[in-house]
């Protein structure tokens, strides 16, 4: 899920982990909304709270846990870890079905996309609550979608995963991307991203279309977005679709930043490096110590060089590739000197997102942009 797949690829080849995700995870029920502004935490029942992140300097800095964990077999991988503290499907899904039946209407949204998919969480728990559902995920990560597929895929059963396609390639090169191979037979092995909806053979047009976790801040060109868009709409439904993403921003979005939070079994802290004005450029991180063993850290087990987008861009970069419509919702999140030092989330679990067409500057936000095709 780290930007540079290759370097991280290879790195992985020699120190892969394999460990049951469940393991711990908690109970899904408990993760029905987003939290926090920056890093969508998940909102499990670990009551998570926040450390002061002095705590975690105590910690030797240099130790790159990815150079050790290959001895000790039981440490969990860093794809677990980031399920845990990162994301959080439910709020996601509930969202994308309320934009598509606010948009396009008429029919259930049952097809979807989830493009920088990294281990596919999304796509597996959109199969889960109608059995005519599928879902598509891309990423050129390839070790993610192999933990995707053993760790998450292979454990929903045999129904839901012949009704997700996992494709390893570039979002800018769809038609170039290959099916990853579940351990389940698939009828439609062959199938290739980019079918036309004329042949049989081809995955269903897709309703909605998702990029999530600021991953096309991972585009860092206007020629590379509004490509990307392109393909984005080029996968939707003739029929009406929509294409979601989501961005953070805030007067504290442009400048250092460091936040803690603490699970039974490790903490996370999320890093933002300096932020340039001119590039609008920085280098997010994500660290993870574990608690239950030592206190070792996996120093930088997600590293991503962003273009932070504006929302205006971002609607002109859609415009141009053909969207009809498009929509910001909006939420302001807890101020990020009060989440470095607050005790659980407090309020922020009860923020609802809403529709906008115009928001004052605020320390810290989120936002959902939805384009109708
Ligand atoms: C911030 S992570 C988001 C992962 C996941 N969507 C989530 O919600 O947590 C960004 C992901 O995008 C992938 N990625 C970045 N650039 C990409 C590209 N051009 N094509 C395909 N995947 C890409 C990375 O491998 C990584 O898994």
């Amino acid at each position: 899920m780290g930007k540079n797949g290759k370097k991280q690829k290879n790195q992985n080849q020699n120190h892969r982990i394999r460990k049951d995700a469940s393991y711990y995870l908690v109970d899904e029920e408990q993760q029905q909304q987003q939290t926090y502004p920056l890093t969508q935490p998940s909102n499990n029942n670990d009551d998570p709270s926040l450390t002061n992140s002095d705590d975690e300097e105590q910690e030797s800095d240099n130790q790159n846990i990815e150079s050790t964990v290959n001895d000790d077999s039981h440490l969990p991988s860093k794809f677990s870890l980031y399920q845990q503290s990162v994301q959080s499907p439910k709020g996601d899904i509930s969202y994308l079905q309320m934009f598509f039946l606010t948009y396009i209407g008429g029919r259930a949204p049952l097809h979807l996309q989830e493009d920088f998919c990294g281990t596919a969480l999304l796509s597996t728990e959109w199969l889960r609550s109608d059995s005519r559902r599928t879902s598509v995920g891309l990423d050129f990560d390839l070790d993610a979608l192999d933990w995707c597929i053993e760790n998450n895929v292979n454990k929903v059963g045999a129904d839901l995963s012949s009704r997700i396609f996992l494709y390893h390639g570039n979002v800018l090169q769809p038609q170039e991307a290959k099916l990853v191979k579940n351990s389940l037979p698939n009828t439609m092995d062959n199938i290739t991203l980019e079918e036309t909806e004329n042949d049989s053979e081809a995955l269903p047009p897709r309703d909605i279309v998702c990029a999530f976790n600021f991953s096309c801040c991972c585009l860092h060109s206007r020629h590379e977005l509004v490509t990307y868009f392109k393909h984005a709409l080029n996968a939707l439904s003739k029929k009406g679709g929509i294409f979601v993403m989501d961005l953070y921003g805030g007067t504290s979005s442009e400048c250092e930043l460091k936040m803690q939070r603490k699970f039974p079994n490790f903490t996370y802290t999320w890093e933002q490096a300096g932020f340039d004005i001119v590039q609008r450029k920085t280098r997010i991180s994500l660290h993870y110590t574990l608690l239950n063993h030592q206190k070792k850290k996996l120093r930088h087990a997600f590293s991503y060089s962003w273009r932070l987008w504006s929302l205006p861009e971002i609607k002109d970069c859609m415009e141009e590739a053909g969207f009809r419509f498009v929509h910001f919702w909006i939420r302001q999140m807890p101020d990020s000197e009060n989440i470095k030092s607050m005790e659980g989330f407090g309020s922020a679990r009860d923020i609802k997102y809403e529709e906008v067409t115009s928001f004052q500057q605020q320390d810290s936000w989120n936002a959902y942009i939805v384009a109708v095709s």
